[in-house]
């Protein structure tokens, strides 16, 4: 037997699977037994490194188990249209029952060029004054808009950022078609990618309106959210959950995408639980790496015994006291912004077990 080849294993147990994952002088390789033929292809799938061999055979292709690119499992090559996306496939054949792989002899890695998503760029604070993003959490039915007290004191809070002068974009994740966190980072760390799995993969997705404004283009994050069975809303965490590609790049490769925002919230409620709201929010929004003015919420609720929601809405509704708390939050966020903005606050660094750019350091 010539040199190059290398054993597998028993033919016999490597086709109880259709595709497994095998260690070779330290290759991960993909094996893929079908109709009692075998192939082997490098287990290391061209997009970000994915283990191809924990993939499964979907017809002629194995598909990465991390973001479903395919390769043709005796070939290596892309699906139709992808064919310049190569994995290397290797010789393969069965003796004595047992299965030899020559990796000296494998076809090469080829790797199409792939145009970056527009949100993957590096955030770059463009000169201006404070920018500001209203988010509105809350649902409603489509069409029929009815009174919300979160979104009406939203409203004031960003009326008041414009006043000021600061430029201001409103989004209403009611408005947005976008999927669920689909559990990516459960997968595997380096699955959960940046930007979003999804977003990368599904044009229709229509959070990357949220990643723009919050990675790239605001300083302030003014997020309203009402209160359900004691929790922000459904829409918030359908949210967060897909913001967990933010909070991963830090922990995984040192990255902060967020840097000098400043997040603060507006929660109302016919029942209560504002401070357990609050806290989730604030927890949340400090993983990402964001700072939080003097007061970061405005909250209004009546109680649990408030059954009488009607009244509820018409009290924030006449509020002066709540007009003028939510323009006053607007108006500490902005002022915090700006002495980001002008350096008179230090940006700390994110460092795993340790610290490193503190101020008492220097
Ligand atoms: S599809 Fe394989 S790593 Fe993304």
């Amino acid at each position: 037997m010539a040199t190059n080849w290398r054993e597998i294993g028993l033919a016999a147990s490597l086709a109880e699977r259709q595709v497994s994952t095998v260690q070779v002088d330290g290759q991960r390789l993909a094996v893929i037994s079908r109709d009692g033929q075998f192939s082997v292809l490098s287990g290391v799938c061209n997009h970000a490194g994915g283990p191809l061999g924990d993939g499964q055979l979907e017809g002629d292709y194995v598909t990465c188990p991390w973001h479903y690119w395919k390769f043709h499992w005796r070939t290596g090559l892309g699906e139709p249209g992808y064919e310049d996306d190569a994995v290397p496939a290797y010789p393969s054949k069965v003796e004595d029952g047992r299965l030899f792989v020559d990796l000296k002899s494998g076809t090469r890695r080829s790797r199409a060029p792939h145009p970056p998503h527009p949100l993957a760029r590096t955030p770059r604070r463009e000169p201006g004054d404070v920018r500001v993003v209203a988010i509105s959490t809350t649902s409603m039915t489509e069409g029929q808009p009815r009174f919300s007290t979160s979104d009406h004191l939203l409203q004031i809070a960003i009326a008041e950022a414009a006043n000021v002068g600061c430029e201001t974009r409103v989004i209403r994740l009611r408005d947005l078609k976008f999927r669920h966190c689909e559990g990516f980072y459960s997968k595997a760390a380096a699955a959960c990618t940046w930007p979003c799995s999804i977003t990368q993969m599904d044009p229709g997705d229509q959070l990357d309106r949220v990643y723009e404004a919050i990675v790239h283009w605001a300083d302030v994050f003014l997020i309203a959210t009402s209160i359900r069975w004691g929790s922000a809303n459904s829409l918030y965490y359908k949210m967060i959950e897909r913001m967990n590609c933010i909070q991963n790049q830090t922990t995984i490769a040192n990255k902060e995408l967020l840097r000098n925002k400043v997040a603060a919230f507006i929660i109302t409620g016919g029942q209560d639980n504002v401070q357990a709201v609050a806290g989730q929010m604030l927890g949340f929004f400090a993983e990402v790496g964001c700072v939080f003015p003097q007061f970061p919420y405005v909250a209004h609720s009546r109680g649990w015994s408030a059954e009488d929601m009607e009244n509820n809405v018409i009290e924030v509704r006449d509020s002066e006291l709540l007009r003028a708390g939510a323009q006053a939050l607007t108006d500490r966020c902005i002022t915090m912004a700006r002495a980001l903005l002008q350096d008179q606050l230090p940006a700390f660094e994110y460092a795993r077990g340790g610290r490193k750019g503190h101020p008492l350091d220097n």
